[in-house]
């Protein structure tokens, strides 16, 4: 898959809903519940970080749910690419970029929302062809500001900024031109994920479309 044709889908994945849950899952049981309340809610793409034991598991489990598009977030190394691959990841994230990650990505045909912090980070994705990054970690990093100001030299690169978004700041992202969606894990908090309360995420899910739609 060209860096080009994995933009494409991102693109197409960020315009289904204003954010993208980024999970955390310590127990693959949850991940069926979990990714059903988010669907139901209204957010259908998943990432679910490879930072947990079960990670892949529950990856496994959510390419099941009918209407979800579950990824794999966290892709430091080309293991975790193939790996991710394999469990029935649609898509990657990961926190920035290297080469050898690119090339996994590119080889696997998965397609990647690689990370960028910097003009030079976005430049250097921008030149392999990726117009479509994830800005991390986005409210560290300056902001809905720093990313307005990146859009002035760099308006070809669209983003999905990460990183300490709530439900109060994600709208500030949302009206610029170089943001397609966010990414957030409010919308599923761990103390409700690990109690099961699905209502209660599916209301946090229905929330952020209603608000940020
Ligand atoms: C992460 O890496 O965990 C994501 O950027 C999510 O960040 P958040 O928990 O601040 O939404």
């Amino acid at each position: 898959m060209t860096p080009q044709q994995a933009s494409e889908l991102n693109e197409a994945l960020c315009r289904r809903a204003p954010v993208i849950p980024v999970l955390v899952i310590d127990d693959a049981g949850q991940a069926e519940g979990l990714a059903q309340a988010l669907v139901k809610g209204g957010l259908p793409a998943l990432e679910v970080t490879l930072r947990t034991p079960a990670a892949l598991d529950a990856i496994r489990e959510m390419a099941k749910v009918a209407g979800g598009v579950v990824g794999a977030g966290t892709l430091l190394t080309p293991r975790d690419v193939e790996n991710a691959k394999a469990a029935g990841a649609q898509f990657g994230v990961a926190p920035g970029a290297t080469d050898r990650l690119l090339d996994a990505c590119e080889a696997n045909d998965l397609p990647l929302l690689p990370g960028a912090a910097t003009a030079s980070e976005a430049m250097r994705l921008l030149e392999r062809g990726y117009t479509v990054q994830k800005f991390f970690p986005a409210e560290a990093n300056g902001g809905a500001a720093a990313l307005k100001a990146i859009g002035a030299p760099i308006p070809q690169v669209r983003f999905c900024p990460t990183g300490g978004v709530s439900l109060s700041n994600a709208p500030d992202y949302l009206k610029l031109s170089n943001t397609l969606c966010v990414g957030g894990s409010w919308v599923a908090p761990s103390d409700a994920v690990a109690s099961g309360d699905w209502d209660r995420i599916e209301a946090l899910a229905a929330e952020a479309v209603s608000k940020l739609s």
